[in-house]
């Protein structure tokens, strides 16, 4: 399972991806408000902090607007992914990028139904959205099971990426399903690495060594 950070925090991301762990990240438009910078500048900042795709979001949502702002944000590096919203103009141009070559992660999926068209509009990507399903009394994960099946059906290339993550369990629900990708604010992704047992085994562990004076030089 691919792990993604899910912020436009460029020093959050330079701080966990230290780790080896982030294999990429997604942003949106809300995000890039949040971090209160330019859009730009800090999408080319994080394409250079990690080595995978790094989702940046167009906000046309005619064809012809997204495609334009697609050849502005390609241009700021390689391993910049375009998001798109699932709508028709969406998936049309989900079409034409990814026939040019391009990454494109198909956003704001809320429905197996729009995933299937995503797989059939070749994309790189598919962000289901589980906890904004979870937000509403609807079963976020029981959706990632049902575009898992779909896609194992007729063998789509299009990686189902988890998103709108709000804790550690969706990840592992997700990987248990078996999506190829979970992205998640940082704080999930150290939540994901602690545990109050793991803190107290290293506490005792540190604690006995201290009393034999020793020291590994
Ligand atoms: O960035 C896409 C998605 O992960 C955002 O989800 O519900 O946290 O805004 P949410």
């Amino acid at each position: 399972m691919k792990l993604f950070l899910d912020t436009a925090e460029a020093a959050e991301i330079a701080a966990l991806a230290a780790s080896g762990l982030v294999d990429g990240v997604t942003t949106n438009p809300s995000l890039v408000h949040k971090a209160g910078r330019n859009f730009l500048e800090v999408v080319k900042e994080i394409a250079g902090l990690v080595p995978g795709p790094v989702s940046a979001e167009v906000v046309a949502t005619d064809y012809e607007g997204m495609m334009a702002e697609a050849r502005v944000l390609r241009g700021l590096a390689p391993n910049v992914c375009i998001k798109l919203p699932l709508t028709l103009d969406g998936l049309r141009a989900t079409k034409a990028l990814t026939a040019e070559g391009a990454m494109v992660n198909v956003t704001l999926c809320f429905s197996a139904a729009q995933a299937l068209l995503a797989a059939k509009a070749g994309a790189t990507f598919v962000s289901p959205f589980v906890g904004r399903h979870d937000d509403v009394g609807f079963n976020g994960m029981a959706l990632i099971e049902d575009i898992r099946l779909i896609y194992d059906n007729y063998d789509f290339a299009t990686q189902i990426l988890v998103a709108s993550v709000r804790h550690p369990v969706h990840v592992l629900e997700a990987a248990k399903i078996g999506a190829d990708v979970a992205t998640m604010p940082p704080a999930v992704l150290r939540q994901l690495a602690s545990h109050p047992l793991t803190d107290r085994g290293l506490a005792a562990f540190l604690a006995d060594w201290a009393k034999t004076g020793q020291s590994i030089r």
